[in-house]
């Protein structure tokens, strides 16, 4: 018997045990086998045999079975963003070429339109076939909603939660069961700058970067006397993004743990000095950062050499260093460096992202696609250097990789990882929506701290994590 006849065979088996045994939960994608998870990674099993023959049956049937329109959700638009996403969509085109990839991506950094118009979709009863999710609280709101099937059958075929980070797993996981296939490890605290812009100012970063927010604003006051706007700051999701650079910086990898938790208290005097260095953070930003359309035109402001730093995401890596017309093909060391934000030296503000098998939706055999694309070895190669992200995955090939890239892998491994709340890790939807409000109301005008302090107080009670 050939190969090919055997997994046919088997496909057909395996369908029929599942239909008689009709259990479990929903499942909609290729029936999985019972046996047991193996070390391989996704793309081998996809690949390979032995062990995962009747795997492979499965996918294969899942495969034939797939075709019309997968309609993809995220906010992968912009320059720099866009790029990651392109190079997964080649992979899958050219794994699964009857199915067509939509790209249904909104623009706007964060998610901050995506997540409106998304939650308008799932409202009406018409989800995506796929949508972006951060891995941690947001997944989990997603699945309390029943909004996303558990992937239970997937992971077991693929191996794929052997080949993913401990600290991950969880953060996908409810009930201990996995919800979403992460694609990413961002990291969050980055302190992008422009040595040239430094380097006029006679301003040096210290190895490891500045110690603390005081050190930092000495050399802010340098630079401001040269004429140069310190920190490039962008709308406001950017605001909030600082906001927790800050927090970190200030309160440490275990006193923000803690805020989330209920055993650092809000109230307390190191939450103040932390608004302080907050609000002092701000008065060195650019007067127009709320008019600016996104994080893009706030980080250009330091690559154009109108701004000394820009604390963002290492998205923004993707953004400087692709090749145009999307990314400003800058050159690392020369055009732009980076370094930790103040304090945060060791520490590693982590967040991922990842994509989730809605229940209802139109398409369950070509999102299966989808999401084996995106939990592979090839999509995660193809999607990571070019996102400035490192793969969730942890047997990438680290030679595809930029430099940047390569320390932030090492980091993540050796670094103390605390969670984003901008980017929905720690918190939740609702929390974090409230720590927003009142950070609007702060930013415009950071001389009440002490009412800023109140409102975070009260979000954390309202959340029933603080008494
Ligand atoms: C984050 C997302 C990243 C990046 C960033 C800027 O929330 O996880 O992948 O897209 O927003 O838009």
């Amino acid at each position: 018997m050939s190969k090919k006849m055997w997994y046919s065979l088997m496909a057909v088996l395996i369908v029929t045990m599942l239909l008689l045994s009709a259990c479990g939960p929903a499942q909609t994608q290729a029936p999985a086998t019972q046996a047991p998870a193996t070390q391989a990674p996704a793309t081998e099993v996809m690949t390979e045999a032995p062990t995962g023959a009747a795997t492979e049956a499965a996918t294969e049937a899942a495969t034939e079975a797939a075709s019309g329109q997968v309609e993809v959700f995220s906010w992968w638009v912009g320059p720099g963003e866009a790029d990651g996403l392109a190079a997964m969509v080649d992979v899958f085109n050219q794994e699964y070429p009857n199915v067509e990839f939509v790209n249904a991506a909104v623009a706007g950094g964060a998610g901050t339109n995506a997540k409106a118009v998304l939650a308008t979709r799932l409202q009406g009863g018409d989800p995506p076939d796929s949508w972006q999710a951060h891995a941690g609280e947001a997944t989990f709101a997603y699945a309390d909603a029943n909004q996303i099937q558990p992937l239970d059958d997937f992971f077991q075929s693929s191996g794929f939660a052997d080949v993913l980070p401990e600290t991950l797993l969880p953060l996908i996981s409810k009930d201990g069961h996995p919800y979403s296939v992460p694609v990413n490890i961002h990291r969050s605290n980055v302190m992008w700058y422009n040595p040239k812009v430094l380097e006029a100012a006679g301003v040096t970063v210290p190895d490891g970067g500045f110690a603390n927010y005081d050190d930092f604003f000495a050399a802010c006051d340098t630079i401001k006397a040269a004429g140069q706007t310190c920190l490039a700051l962008g709308p406001a999701w950017t605001a909030e993004h600082l906001f927790e650079n800050v927090m970190i910086g200030t309160l440490g990898a275990d006193g923000w743990a803690g805020l989330w938790t209920g055993e650092t208290d809000w109230a307390s005097a190191d939450v103040t000095t932390a608004l302080n260095n907050y609000a002092k953070a701000l008065s060195y930003t650019n007067s127009d950062a709320a008019t600016l359309s996104d994080w893009q035109p706030a980080a250009q402001l330091m690559t154009n050499g109108d701004a000394a730093f820009n604390i963002m995401g290492d998205w923004a890596y993707g953004y400087f260093a692709n090749p145009a017309p999307n990314g400003l093909a800058l050159e690392p060391h020369t055009d732009f460096d980076w370094t930790p934000p103040p304090g945060t030296n060791g520490i590693f503000v982590f967040l991922a992202d990842s994509f989730v098998m809605p229940e209802g939706n139109k398409n369950p055999e070509g999102t299966m696609d989808w999401l084996t694309v995106a939990a592979s070895k090839e999509g995660q190669e193809a999607f990571n250097p070019l996102k400035g992200s490192i793969c969730a995955r942890t047997d990438c090939d680290q030679s595809l990789f930029s430099e940047y890239s390569q320390n932030a892998a090492k980091d993540w491994s050796s670094d103390q990882v605390v969670g984003s709340l901008t980017h929905e890790v720690v918190g939740n939807p609702s929390w974090d929506s409230k720590v927003a409000t009142a950070l609007g109301v702060f930013v415009a005008d950071p001389t009440k701290v002490a009412d800023f302090q109140t409102a975070l107080v009260d979000a954390c009670k309202s959340d029933g994590t603080c008494k």
